[in-house]
């Protein structure tokens, strides 16, 4: 589903606040934990290091961390935050919702909130529902998270998936802007497939497998992908999608400043940034860095770009993602601070 925003009021991103544990886990450590090698994982991921959670820290303790730093970088309290949501697919337990959890820890006492999952791509479509609560003019101040602690769901004897997963991530303020300045959200293209569903799961512990001996047994309360299945539908969907963008906005990718993909393979983002004209210049990549970290991703590449001097104000931002579900998304940003 697609749609260009038309309202009085501008939606724009005014801080960034992230969280990532202090743990390490390097290629050297997996090299000693499954049949892998630093160079199989650096060549074919990009990867050289991920972020680990102690044993007890959990997706709202990180998120809470995130928010708060979010929250004082935009020269807010708590108090000012009349929305929460959270995007993870590792929430602290099933219920209650962690955006509820994240609102009892910062004190956010006048704010309501949800939490979305839908993995990957999380960051970016709760990016896009707190724009529309904001510029319909409901809220002045939402709060967005993406964060997860994807260790809790990783099975760390399956080489195909232990080698890419981290954990962190960040919050962002998405606040009203009235003044008519042509800055935040500008356009979005998301999509899901359902259809892929089966090649990038976590099987165990929901309503269909309930959790139980068998499936523990089974180690079905682990993520299972089919990496190439996922690998060639996020090759293609992310440069399409981005491609579609532009074009209906009247872009190319010469004109887009900064270029912040999900952080899944590098071999992706190389191939989606080639394909839709971006120089690597201007792609931001961390994923040395931090793995994936699935919703954490985004917030986390913010960060490294405005550290780095490469987030302007005024900078044409192109964010894209792909991930479980299938779903996969591409929004185009006027980036304000
Ligand atoms: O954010 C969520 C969305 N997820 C993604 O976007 C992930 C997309 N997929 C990928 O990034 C890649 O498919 C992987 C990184 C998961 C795997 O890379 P690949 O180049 O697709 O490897 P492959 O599955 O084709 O496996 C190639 C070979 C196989 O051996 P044979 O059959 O050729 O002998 C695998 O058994 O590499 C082997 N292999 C490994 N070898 C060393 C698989 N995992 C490993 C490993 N270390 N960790």
């Amino acid at each position: 589903m697609a749609n260009a925003l038309k309202s009085p009021y501008a939606a724009k991103i005014v801080s960034i606040g992230t969280a990532v544990p202090p743990g390490l886990l390097t290629n050297n450590d997996l090299e000693k934990m499954v049949d892998t090698s630093d160079q199989w994982i650096t060549e074919r991921t990009g990867i050289k290091q991920r972020h680990m959670a102690e044993k007890g820290v959990a997706t709202s303790d990180l998120a809470a961390e995130a928010a708060i730093q979010a929250i004082e970088r935009a020269g807010l309290k708590p108090t000012d935050i009349e929305l929460i949501i959270v995007a993870t697919i590792t929430p602290d337990m099933i219920l209650p919702a962690t955006a509820c959890l994240v609102q009892d820890k910062i004190g956010a006492t006048g704010a309501w909130g949800f939490d979305i999952s839908i993995a990957c791509s999380g960051f970016l479509y709760a990016l896009q529902v707190a724009t529309q609560f904001v510029t319909t003019g409901a809220h002045k101040n939402v709060l967005v998270i993406g964060l997860d602690v994807m260790s809790s769901i990783i099975d760390y004897t399956d080489r195909t998936t232990c080698i890419i997963f981290g954990d962190g991530g960040g919050a962002v303020v998405v606040q009203r802007t009235e003044d008519g300045a042509p800055v935040g959200m500008i356009d979005y293209l998301y999509e899901v497939d359902g259809s892929g569903g089966p090649a990038l799961c976590l099987p165990g512990g929901g309503s269909r497998n309930p959790t139980s001996k068998d499936t523990l047994e089974k180690r079905m309360h682990f993520v299972h992908q089919d990496g190439q299945v996922v690998f060639k539908f996020a090759t293609r969907k992310m440069s399409d999608l981005c491609l579609k963008l532009l074009e209906r906005n009247g872009l190319t990718g010469k004109d887009v400043d900064l270029f912040v993909p999900h952080q899944a393979n590098l071999r992706i983002i190389s191939y989606s940034a080639e394909r839709v004209g971006i120089e690597m210049d201007k792609v931001v990549v961390n994923i040395d860095e931090f793995g994936n970290t699935t919703a954490g991703t985004l917030p986390l590449a913010l960060q490294s770009a405005r550290s780095d001097g490469r987030l302007k104000e005024g900078s044409l931002v192109l964010l894209a993602s792909v991930g479980a579900g299938f779903s996969a998304g591409a929004a185009l940003m006027r980036w304000s601070y």
